[in-house]
């Protein structure tokens, strides 16, 4: 009998589309092309200096060069306790915080510590394009919930209630959202927690754009609204978009003692500890202020209004304005099935990647996040980009 070379639990795993149009992008770069990169979820900003100082301290102490526990350093689990009381209202002891490699680690061992084969996991859409493969790895299936601009891509508690079966275990929830940059409002997240205790729906929440709202939208943490929430959520995070840190690799944790310790238990025989050097940069980073990311959150915010507006702009595009996040979410519905520099595409996938080749432009299709006929267009990159890049997709649409 013929056996299978890969498993098909690990073949069934699709790449990571933002990964790979950001690949893609920069495969051209380097060939010398002029691409304006709208893939990538990464702050252009540097890390701030008193993070990337104590790294290099770090670095020269030998005591650093070992392994660490497999949750983390006790004073990074500590930080990170004291550092959500401070920006959420959610009070957790250390014990409940697991370091982990990124927050997309996080993810993943959560969905692996909670779900059992065939579990349901409530994903509402458009959804952040790990959720799915984390849930569909850990043998649970996801039940997604599309929303659109009539709700301002929110999803409803009639929603949630309506797709209810024995099998729900748990609601992924994240606001502000990567990819629509929705912002839940406090009444909205507060509802929706009410509703997951009163289901005995567990909650498992990711923070990690929480510092960057716009306008009057603010970010409410659903553990810290609902407080019989504790026992049945897991909160998600990590430095990366806070501290522009991305390539540090660190995110956490926060749940219940006897998930953190399955956890820990899973990622002691995986990954073990994030590296030392990493935990010391993050621990400088949680423990210091957030005057870094109140700069990144204006230059961001006048971004998201030139993006907003220019795309916009476009006939043919909608777009709704970002609440949160660094994303913008254009529908491109109008464009669709047009003839485009004497091609023709149908789907936003196809659409992709007419702009690459004939704009050089790298967006993200909404295929990626369950949402086809939309794209994503991280505004993380720079002012002259997002002009630059966004003309060009006006002159291409226009013939
Ligand atoms: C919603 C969301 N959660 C988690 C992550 C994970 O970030 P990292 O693994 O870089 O910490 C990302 C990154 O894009 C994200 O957008």
């Amino acid at each position: 009998m013929q056996r299978e070379r890969i498993s098909p639990r690990i073949a069934a795993i699709q790449e990571s589309a933002t990964l790979a149009v950001d690949a893609k992008a920069k495969a051209l770069q380097a060939l010398g092309e002029n691409v304006i990169g709208f893939g990538a979820g990464e702050p252009d900003f540097p890390t701030p200096p008193h993070i990337v100082e104590a790294a290099v301290e770090a670095c020269g102490d030998p005591k650093m060069h070992k392994y660490t526990p497999a949750a983390g350093i006790p004073e990074l689990r500590e930080a990170i306790a004291v550092k959500t009381a401070r920006d959420s209202g959610y009070q957790v002891e250390a014990a409940q915080v697991l370091i982990t490699n990124g927050g997309k680690h996080a993810v993943y061992n959560t969905f692996e510590v909670l779900l059992d084969r065939g579990d349901e996991v409530l994903l509402p859409a458009p959804y952040w394009t790990t959720y799915p493969e984390a849930i569909a790895l850990a043998g649970g299936a996801p039940v997604v919930l599309p929303t659109d601009e009539t709700t301002e891509f929110r999803v409803t508690v009639d929603q949630l209630d309506a797709a209810l079966t024995p099998r729900t275990k748990a609601l992924l929830f994240v606001s502000p959202s990567n990819p629509t940059g929705a912002v839940y409002p406090r009444a909205e997240v507060e509802a929706i927690g009410r509703w997951a205790v009163e289901r005995g729906v567990w909650v498992i929440t990711d923070e990690i754009y929480e510092h960057l709202t716009y306008d009057n939208h603010e970010f409410h943490s659903m553990p810290a609204l609902v407080p019989n929430l504790a026992d049945t959520s897991v909160v998600l995070n990590g430095v990366a978009k806070t501290y522009a840190m991305t390539g540090w690799r660190v995110g956490w944790m926060i749940g219940p003692l006897d998930v953190i310790r399955a956890a820990t238990n899973l990622q002691s025989h995986s990954t073990s500890n994030v590296a030392n050097v990493s935990q010391r940069a993050a621990l400088a980073a949680v423990s210091g202020g957030l005057e870094a990311v109140a700069e990144m959150r204006t230059a961001f915010d006048r971004r998201r209004k030139v993006i907003h507006s220019m795309l916009s702009d476009i006939p043919g595009v909608t777009c709704v304005e970002p609440q949160g996040a660094f994303y913008a979410f254009p529908g491109f519905h109008g464009v669709l099935g047009r003839e485009i520099a004497g091609r023709r595409p149908e789907t936003t996938l196809e659409l992709a990647e007419v702009l690459l080749d004939e704009a050089r432009v790298a967006i993200v299709p909404g295929e990626a996040f369950g949402a086809p006929g939309y794209a994503r267009l991280s505004f993380a990159c720079g002012d002259d980009a997002i002009a630059d890049g966004i003309t060009r997709i006006a002159k291409l649409l226009a013939g």
